[in-house]
């Protein structure tokens, strides 16, 4: 078994010294960074867009993994391209012809994810989980750093790892919200294959030492 991934959130970094924290993820045990873009329309809140996200990709040095909660994302499949993203995830609930979006983003050399709201049901991925690469999987309603975790996400890992399997598919599981070293152990025991985790790694006392013990936990 492929050992559990963590990608920390750049969306706790401290925006002052954004360098030094893409820097910190480059020298700490995490696998990806992730990137979260808001547009103040799909989720109430701005995160930021494509000229900070230049500057990340200019210092990352591991993949970008980049969430986009934004309405009708195929009008910027290209751009986040171009700039470098790895793997480019787009919300279920904001896309009209998922299938041919799903296309469109592999077409541009990244990995497809798509991610859930947590009123979303699993089930309604049964016809296109062989087309995704990851399933993102939010643990809080998107828009937030910081929110608890909602314990029902449990069970929805769970069904869609048996629909993964059922399927034949290679599609990773992402957990998304509310992760800590608290639920990391049960939530990878429940079928998940990534973790982010943002305000548990950045408002630590030390953000590389809780990689470590979260990449540990899980090990
Ligand atoms: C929430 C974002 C998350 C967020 C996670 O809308 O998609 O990636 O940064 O933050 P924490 O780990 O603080 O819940
Ligand atoms: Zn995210």
């Amino acid at each position: 078994m492929q050992k559990t991934k963590i990608a920390p959130s750049l969306l706790a970094a401290d925006f002052g010294n954004l360098q030094r924290d893409v820097e910190m993820v480059n020298n700490s045990a995490a696998d990806w960074h992730h990137i979260d873009v808001m547009d103040g329309i799909f989720v109430p809140n701005i995160s930021y867009g494509m000229p900070v996200i230049k500057a990340i990709a200019e210092h990352a040095t591991k993949p970008l993994d980049v969430h986009l909660m934004i309405v009708d994302p195929d009008r910027y499949i290209k751009t986040f391209a171009d700039l470098g993203a790895n793997i480019l995830s787009v919300h279920y609930e904001a896309c009209t012809h998922l299938h041919r979006t799903l296309q469109a983003i592999k077409a541009e050399g990244m990995k497809a994810g798509v991610a859930l709201n947590p009123h979303t049901n699993i089930n309604l991925l049964e016809d296109t989980i062989k087309d995704i690469d990851v399933v993102c999987m939010m643990s809080v309603n998107p828009g937030f750093g910081g929110q608890s975790f909602i314990e029902n996400t449990y069970d929805k890992v769970k069904a869609l790892k048996t629909l993964i399997n059922k399927k034949g598919a290679h599609t990773l599981i992402e957990m998304d919200g509310g992760v800590t070293s608290k639920n990391a152990k049960a939530l990878v025991a429940a079928g998940a294959d990534v973790l982010v985790a943002g305000s548990f790694v950045f408002k630590s006392a030390d953000p590389t030492k809780t990689i470590r013990e979260l990449k540990e936990v899980v090990a």
